[in-house]
């Protein structure tokens, strides 16, 4: 058991512990609830574009330096499989980390099956670059919950391409089976607004001869666009039909990237600063690349304080520091085309909503129900059992603000974004709050209980 230093002030208590189980589980016990989180947070690179750089390095030509890699287990699952078809990648325990590509036909037939672990952009992302590798074999896989994820929305416009994929349950599942094929370009028009399925689409349309273009219904992250050129591809964009076009073959050139810090871990504190009172919180070196700052205009909509500072531009990519500091929040409503660019912080706004005053409805996010977990289920159930009133929609939560909360056995049913949003609601619920099965925090940020100790101790 990890028991970290109390703050023992008269008001002010908050006590965070880590317990292991039989099953090395770990159990995160959040004790009374805090007051005054302060500090300044650095948090850990972005996981999405953390992703890219090592699969766009691995298939350059040339070495690739990364600078500010997320050292968190979704990102070493893409370098175990990178690695496991030949790819030279140093260890990945410092903040700079090292690609040797092998360019876009230098790829291994892997002995073993590729594990992509719970990282759906590993396996989605992935099976673009495998499915063009011509007459080599791969199967792929990953952990109970992303076997059970969607499939078919990548493997049906590869097989358009003239992919040979094969999955369990009509190729919806993995264990995926894949024959490396040379492919015919296509214009795929999207059904829905994924960064997975527009990056898949891409990176098998590089190692095609021609022009594959993506089009989405509303604009998701475009992270894969903008690494591709700095990476020496030519790609057209046409911002008003939300379409992107690569042309191939393109042999991609090895380049430095630095990554931001991930805007879908700031946002756990962005949470805990707008509703413990008497926060005052920054958090530095975050990306608010337009397509991902969605949570910004949300909190804003809602009447939190947060303030924009020091923008400026890392590789590509914009950047800011955030400090944000506590404020009374109102209801709101969340639809349509903000979805997608604040979709993996569902779960942290709806930690919000308990404590805005009135009604927040969210709406158009039925994806939430094919993530690491059911998030809209899994978060009516769990924040229920806290006392918050949480209605579940077919696409969407419905949820009346309360005055606060009560703590609760509660579970992340293993997805690290639940984990993270339950522990900002344990600090505003009245007594003791445990999350089981805490250890899937590390999948995006391993270090997310020494900070929230950090803050809450400062
Ligand atoms: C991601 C895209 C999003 C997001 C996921 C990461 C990416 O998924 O939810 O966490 O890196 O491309 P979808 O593309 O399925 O919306």
């Amino acid at each position: 058991m990890v028991e970290y230093e109390g703050c023992r002030e008269k008001q002010r208590i908050i006590v965070i512990k880590e317990i292991k189980d039989s099953a090395n589980s770990t159990s995160l016990v959040i004790r009374k609830s805090a007051e005054g989180l302060k500090g300044k947070i650095n948090i850990p690179g972005d996981k999405s574009i953390s992703h890219r750089a090592l699969m766009l390095g691995s298939i350059a030509e040339g070495e690739t330096i990364i600078r500010g890699l997320l050292l968190g287990e979704d990102p070493r699952s893409t370098a175990k499989c990178f690695a496991a078809m030949g790819v030279r990648i140093s260890e990945l325990n410092s903040n700079q980390v090292t690609v040797r590509g092998v360019g876009d036909s230098g790829l291994q037939e892997p002995t073993d099956v590729l594990d992509a672990g719970n990282s759906g952009t590993t396996m989605r992302l992935m099976l673009g670059i495998l499915a063009a590798q011509q007459d080599k074999f791969f199967c792929v896989t990953g952990d109970e919950s992303l076997r059970s994820r969607p499939m078919s929305r990548v493997i049906k416009p590869l097989r358009e391409m003239g992919a040979i994929i094969y999955g369990r349950k009509g190729n919806e599942n993995a264990p995926l089976a894949v024959v490396g094929q040379r492919l015919k370009p296509i214009h795929y028009h999207s059904p829905i607004a994924s960064a997975q399925v527009k990056s898949c689409i891409l990176l098998a349309g590089l190692m095609t001869e021609g022009k594959t273009t993506v089009t989405e219904p509303f604009l998701s992250r475009d992270h894969t666009e903008r690494m591709l050129q700095a990476f020496g591809a030519r790609v057209e964009i046409d911002a008003e039909t939300h379409s992107v076009t690569v042309e191939g073959p393109t042999q991609l050139r090895g380049t430095t990237v630095i990554v931001p810090g991930d805007i879908s871990s700031a946002a756990f504190w962005l949470v805990a600063g707008a509703i413990v009172p008497s926060s005052d919180i920054t958090i530095t070196n975050v990306g608010i690349n337009p397509t991902r700052t969605g949570i910004l205009e949300a909190l804003e909509k809602m009447g939190a304080d947060i303030t924009i500072m020091n923008q400026r531009e890392m590789a590509g990519e914009p950047v800011a520091d955030l400090r944000v500091r506590c404020s009374s929040l109102q209801g709101c409503t969340l639809s349509g085309e903000i979805i997608p660019r604040l979709i993996d912080e569902i779960p942290i706004l709806a930690v919000a909503a308990c404590f805005a005053k009135g009604t927040t409805v969210i709406r158009d996010a039925a994806e939430l129900r094919v993530k690491e977990s059911d998030r809209l289920a899994v978060m009516a159930s769990q924040l229920g059992k806290m006392g918050a009133k949480v209605t579940e929609l077919p696409d969407g939560l419905e949820i009346q603000g309360v005055d606060s909360l009560l703590g609760a056995q509660v579970d992340s049913y293993n997805d690290h974004r639940i984990a993270m949003s339950l522990a900002i609601a344990a600090l505003r619920a009245k007594g003791e709050t445990v999350i089981h099965r805490a250890e899937a925090v590390s999948i995006s940020y391993p270090d997310f209980v020494e900070t929230l100790t950090h803050i809450a101790l400062f």
